[in-house]
């Protein structure tokens, strides 16, 4: 029997190792535990090797729950500036892409030495390669048998994550611990993820798959405008993860593709500067070409005379069929390459404060496993951060 720690924290990723680190810098006695061979692996491939850490317009509204008041006392609490603070101390330097999004100037890795780093200095344990078999309540705390030995401890913070890239060690964990102590889960989906289409419409978009253009993309109410990318088995890009989020299945998703090109006006304003000019040859620099030759295949630009000899009331047409052009997905890549999993270990019984769970004292959960998914760019690191910092405040 192992009784040397206060706290066992199942999951060495973001969230667990990071609030691994505070825990034991507080002078508790703590164990990481993880079954894979090395930590943290999805800070290492984030944000393109450079670790999208955070997002200077992190708000409560940034994130999807059951309940979206959730997330707000620990993102209060726990800033991108205190992080970047964090950074700054272990002299990593950051820079600021669109949209708020923080990127590390040194590789991801980086970010995981910082964790490292950080449970290093408050003398955590970690121990890789190992599987949890079993969390009994024993006494005050808990009996957490692993394949190194049972660990008696008086809390236990789960921090295994969501479902995405299962390749990488995914599991449903943290749903099936929530559940053996009496909790709800949210029913999970994949996240931030692209969309996959079939028959004709597949055809139309693998035939231009690497074309991309910006958009605005709007689907469940909610519009995004950022780059789309045409793929050979369908649509990406941050616009189209972003709404993925927001997608239900069967549901129209409305794309809006010329934002870049200046919309409506700027069809008008060919007419004047090329009169002799088709409207498509006259859009020639609006869109990208093989987007522009399949839109003319299509009809959705129609093959025209002069455009001298074109109404306006005809390109008005054009221009708001090619603003609200419906596309119906015929589902997602899934948890394969989905950035994240929706839903999860449901927020009704959790503290917003110390993300306690209400059923069993002492026992937490944080991260990704919970129902609070950020939006891309950077927020869903942000709630690893606040959620690992509320639990650590707490334990
Ligand atoms: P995380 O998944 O990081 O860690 C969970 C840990 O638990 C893993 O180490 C896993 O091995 C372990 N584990 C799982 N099951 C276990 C079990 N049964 N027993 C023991 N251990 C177990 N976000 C962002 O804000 N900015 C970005 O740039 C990106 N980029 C990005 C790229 C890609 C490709 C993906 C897939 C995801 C992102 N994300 C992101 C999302 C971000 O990576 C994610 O939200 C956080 O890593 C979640 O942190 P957690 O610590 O909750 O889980």
């Amino acid at each position: 029997m192992n009784s040397k720690f206060d706290i066992v924290v199942i999951g060495a990723g973001a969230a667990g190792l990071f609030c691994a680190g505070l825990a034991g810098q507080m002078g508790q006695r703590v164990l990481v535990i993880d079954h894979a061979k090395k930590p943290a692996e999805k800070v290492r491939i984030s944000g393109g090797g450079r670790c999208n850490f955070t997002n200077i317009h992190t708000s409560p509204d940034r994130f999807i729950s059951a309940n979206p008041h959730f997330a707000k006392s620990a993102l209060a609490r726990y800033t991108p500036n205190d992080f970047c603070e964090l950074m700054a101390r272990h002299h990593l330097t950051w820079n600021e892409k669109t949209l708020g999004q923080l990127f590390c100037d040194q590789k991801s890795g980086a970010v995981i030495r910082l964790l490292l780093d950080e449970l290093e200095t408050g003398q955590g344990e970690l121990w890789l390669e190992t599987k949890v078999e079993n969390i009994d309540p024993s006494g005050d705390g808990f009996s957490v048998k692993t394949t190194r030995g049972t660990v008696e401890v008086n809390k236990v913070v789960i921090a295994t994550g969501g479902l995405s890239i299962p390749k990488m060690g995914a599991t449903g964990f943290a749903y099936h611990v929530a559940r053996q102590f009496g909790h709800e889960v949210v029913p999970r989906r994949a996240g931030l993820v692209p969309f996959t289409f079939e028959g004709e419409a597949l055809e139309r978009f693998a035939s231009i798959s690497g074309t991309a253009l910006p958009v605005r993309a709007a689907t469940g109410g909610r519009t995004f405008e950022e780059a789309m990318l045409f793929t050979h088995r369908g649509l990406s890009g941050p616009a189209i993860l972003q709404v993925s989020s927001y997608w239900e299945e069967g549901a129209p998703v409305t794309l809006d593709l010329l934002t870049g090109a200046g919309g409506e006006d700027a069809l008008l304003a060919l007419k004047r500067a090329h009169p002799k000019k088709t409207l498509g040859g006259a859009m020639d620099g609006l869109l990208p070409g093989r987007l522009l030759r399949l839109l003319t295949e299509t009809g959705h630009i129609p093959q025209t005379g002069p455009l001298a000899e074109v109404s306006d009331r005809d390109i008005s047409t054009v221009a708001a069929g090619l603003g609200a052009f419906e596309v119906t997905p015929s589902g997602t890549e899934g948890y394969r390459t989905a950035e994240v999993t929706l839903g999860g270990v449901d927020t009704d019984g959790l503290s917003s404060k110390t993300m306690e769970s209400k059923h069993q004292s002492g026992l937490y959960f944080i991260g990704e496993c919970v129902d609070v998914t950020g939006w891309l760019g950077g927020y869903n690191f942000q709630w690893a951060w606040a959620s690992a910092h509320a639990a650590a405040m707490a334990v």
